[in-house]
């Protein structure tokens, strides 16, 4: 095609669209197209400052409907304690929420936010909310259909403030009870910690039946999407040190991979990994990541 004919298609086009005064078919935004499809059409209209607000996550405290919307914000989170007022009910975190939203709703693009939050004893930040044991203590109770049950109630309560992401389970396995958040782990034994991710279909919704495994699955508005973190080896870190170095064999490696395939995210950071057989490092953490 000649580039006059291009031009002219494109006048054409341009034409009609200010004739019919219809908006301009978004693939995107159509749920009826395939996924892989509107992610790449999203992705191909996307600039530079666009790709990078959406891989940025910012604190509640320094973002506003503003900040939102002039950044492109992709993740908003809740640090601890991080509240919109000293006992705040779960109508003003919505509005909060809902305000943060509008913001990222009225960028050219109108690709929504998401917010995330430490929900790991229940909804924990919130005033009046449900208060669960900490890991430690669900782990002493071997019970993980228990478990599962305050997985749904804790989602419950962080969807009641309008927020579809919880940080939680923490699948830390404790090895040195010197690491200062020991608590946080269900168990020094492995095989505790696997039987309790059953915490997350409580969070998440049960997979439907031959639903297609590593594709994002949260089963409904009364769910939320889970984060299994800290990072692979988080506990069995040297000397118990907090975010530090953890010394393990490709055998004790590969326990912890299989949990990632299961939840919605995990989180890629805080501490560094030695493999005891030299090489294995840079093809696991890249297999993983
Ligand atoms: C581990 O902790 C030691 C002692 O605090 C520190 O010197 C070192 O940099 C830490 N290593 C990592 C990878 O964080």
């Amino acid at each position: 095609m000649g580039f006059s004919r291009v031009v002219l298609l494109g006048l054409l086009l341009l034409l009609s669209y200010a004739w019919t005064g219809e908006a301009e078919y978004l693939k995107y935004k159509d749920p009826k197209q395939p996924l892989g499809a509107r992610i790449k059409d999203l992705m191909r209209r996307m600039t530079l400052a666009e790709k990078i607000g959406q891989m940025t996550q910012i604190e509640r405290k320094v973002a506003s409907a503003q900040v939102m919307k002039d950044y492109f914000i992709g993740s908003l989170l809740s640090g601890g304690g991080s509240v919109p007022a000293p006992q705040a009910p779960a109508e003003a975190w919505v509005n909060m929420i809902n305000d943060f939203q509008k913001g990222s709703l009225s960028t050219r693009l109108g690709i929504p936010m998401i917010y995330g939050i430490d929900a790991v004893h229940g909804h924990n930040n919130v005033y009046g909310a449900t208060i669960f044991p900490h890991n430690v203590g669900l782990g002493a109770t071997r019970d993980p259909n228990l478990v599962k049950r305050i997985g749904a109630a804790t989602a419950l309560e962080v969807r009641a403030t309008g927020i579809p992401y919880a940080f939680a389970p923490c699948i830390a396995v404790c090895r040195d009870p010197r690491w200062g958040r020991c608590y946080e782990s269900y168990s020094e034994d492995h095989t505790v910690v696997q039987a309790l991710t059953e915490i997350i279909p409580g969070l998440q919704g049960d997979l439907p039946k031959n639903y297609r495994k590593s594709v994002p699955y949260v089963a409904g508005k009364d769910k939320v999407a889970a984060c299994a973190k800290h990072f692979v080896g988080d506990g069995g870190t040297h000397g118990g040190i907090n975010e530090n170095n953890t010394i393990i064999n490709s055998r004790g490696y590969s326990a912890f991979t299989c949990l990632l395939t299961i939840t919605q995210s995990q989180r890629v950071s805080q501490l560094s990994w030695s493999l005891t057989r030299v090489g294995m490092g840079g093809k696991c953490t890249q297999t993983v990541i």
